[in-house]
């Protein structure tokens, strides 16, 4: 199985974690380049409803076992990937979810501006975070919602940014982050609450390949992505596939980090020619997230590159 193959591999967990670590007197240095932001979950809890996941789960989440989960995929991705750590802070238990910081393309970022009045304090830290790093901040306006990665996921193999709205970001973020960066930016509408952000039911992979769940999409929605992908570049998962979070996942190198996978699934990214990797998060998932949630994809030197389309 390839996770256990996988697990085999990072036997070599004796080395430090490669965690970029900046010294805050030295000033803004150029912006970290290809590295994954992650933030510990030493505050992380279920202490409000936000999504239809959190119902019922208040006061649910074990911190230890949080903990270990989150370590083990830390530590998993650091094998493959620079980690980049921004602080845990008291009182704010979504924090963890550094997708949501907001979203850098080149040394530009968007810094998220949250729906839920729950995660507002999140964003001056994302902001004096991103500003720390090097980051300029693009001006957004104070009247639209956008909550970041969660939301806007680039698509390297065709130089787009596809932002899906309707629950958390604001219909009018796409055109916004489209007159920011410059990227063509599709929007997609998202129609079922538990697929609340895009990246609980949609994940671009390397090589064009999509791995996405189609009911969680408007008619139109759906029309626009067939119109784009093409039909053997479309892994379409099932309901189980879906609630399981397993498009939450995090591409590194080849490897597919992920919740949960069915077998079906598992053969055909395999046939695809990624390495799905079982992570399992049943944490986060009280709280409505998973690998990709707790993750933040920084810039690599070719996204600085102005895309085509
Ligand atoms: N409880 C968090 C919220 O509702 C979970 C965020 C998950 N993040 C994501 N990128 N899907 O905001």
């Amino acid at each position: 199985m390839a996770a256990m193959d996988f697990d085999a591999d990072v036997a070599v967990l004796g080395d430090p974690p490669r965690a970029l670590v900046r010294d805050a007197s030295a000033g803004p240095a150029a912006p970290k380049r290809g590295a994954i932001l992650m933030c510990a979950p030493d505050y992380f809890g279920v202490d409000y409803i936000i999504n239809p996941w959190m119902e019922n789960q208040v006061g649910q989440a074990s911190l230890p076992r949080a903990w270990a989960q989150w370590e083990n995929l830390r530590s998993n991705l650091a094998a493959h990937s620079d980690i980049a750590l921004v602080p845990p802070t008291p009182g704010l238990p979504d924090m963890v979810f550094t997708a949501n910081a907001g979203l850098a393309i080149g040394d530009t970022a968007v810094v998220s501006r949250f729906r839920a009045k729950e995660r507002r304090p999140e964003e001056p830290l994302f902001s004096e975070w991103f500003e720390a790093q090097g980051y300029s901040i693009a001006h957004w306006p104070e009247h639209v919602s956008f909550e970041g990665a969660g939301d806007a996921l680039l698509d390297h193999a065709r130089g787009v940014v596809w932002c899906g709205y309707g629950w958390r970001s604001g219909e009018e973020a796409p055109k916004h982050l489209e007159k920011i960066f410059g990227w063509r930016t599709i929007a997609l509408k998202l129609v079922d609450p538990r697929f609340y952000h895009l990246d609980t039911c949609f994940c671009p992979l390397s090589g064009g390949w999509l791995m996405y769940y189609p009911a969680a999409f408007d008619i139109a929605s759906q029309e626009a992505i067939r119109a784009i992908v093409p039909a053997e570049k479309r892994i379409e998962v099932g309901q189980k596939d879906a609630l399981s979070f397993a498009c939450n996942a995090a591409e590194v190198a080849g490897r597919i980090f992920l919740n949960a996978c069915s077998d079906d699934l598992r053969a055909r990214l395999i046939d695809a020619g990624f390495t799905p990797v079982v992570t399992p998060l049943s944490e986060f998932m009280k709280a409505g997230g998973a690998a990709k949630c707790l993750t933040l994809r920084l810039p690599d030197a070719a996204s600085a590159v102005t895309p085509r389309g």
